[in-house]
């Protein structure tokens, strides 16, 4: 999920802001960005239950308690963009009349065309993956402080490998 967040922040920043309103393939990209976004959003329900049943570890004893609020904040955050990330794109879709197509098939519509949550949807979709974007780097930077320049059993990096 890590690669296809990442993979998506960057698509979608491509889509908005480099391809050109003529190019031919536009459509296909937009769908590639559906589809892939639509399967996050799958994926996020079923890592929350998977988390639910099994639980993960404890984070070690030797972190500083600070450190572990910091980490448990930062993923908390973390798990509610993962999902209201894809759903504003969702929604945003619909409400502009526009279905979300899965790889070639059009998945149902969650709500009917409306003008004025379209621009709601549409700036939260604009905002929201730039503080996920800077959420995730703090967190890749996390990882590589504890790895890098931490003691051998705050290496939280190779329990997540
Ligand atoms: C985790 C999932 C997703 C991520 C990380 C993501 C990320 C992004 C980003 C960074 C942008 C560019 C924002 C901007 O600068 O304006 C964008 C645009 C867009 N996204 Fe997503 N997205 C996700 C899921 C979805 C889904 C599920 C849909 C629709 C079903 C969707 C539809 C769109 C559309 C249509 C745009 C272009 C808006 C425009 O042209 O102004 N996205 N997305
Ligand atoms: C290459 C980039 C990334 C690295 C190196 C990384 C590293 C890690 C590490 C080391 C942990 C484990 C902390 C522990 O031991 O408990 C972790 C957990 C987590 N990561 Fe990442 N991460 C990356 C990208 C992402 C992205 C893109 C997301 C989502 C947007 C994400 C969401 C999470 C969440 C939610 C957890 C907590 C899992 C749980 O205990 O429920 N990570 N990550």
């Amino acid at each position: 999920m890590a690669a296809l967040i990442i993979f998506l922040i960057g698509l979608g920043i491509y889509m908005s802001q480099f391809l050109s309103k003529e190019a031919p393939n536009r459509l296909d990209i937009y769908n590639l960005h559906k589809s892939l976004g639509a399967l996050a959003l799958g994926a996020v329900f079923i890592r929350i239950i998977n988390r639910g049943i099994f639980k993960s570890p404890e984070l070690p004893n030797s972190l500083p308690k600070i450190e572990k609020i910091g980490a448990k904040s930062a993923h908390f955050v973390l798990y509610i963009l993962m999902i209201a990330v894809p759903l504003s794109g969702y929604l945003m879709s619909n409400s502009f009349g526009y279905p979300v197509n899965f790889f070639g098939h059009n998945l149902p519509n969650m709500i009917e065309p409306n003008e004025k949550l379209s621009h709601l949807f549409h700036e939260l979709h604009e905002i929201l993956p730039y503080v996920m974007l800077g959420v995730i780097a703090l967190h890749i930077a996390g990882a590589v402080k504890h790895r890098f320049f931490d003691k051998a059993e705050n290496d939280v990096l190779k329990r997540m490998l």
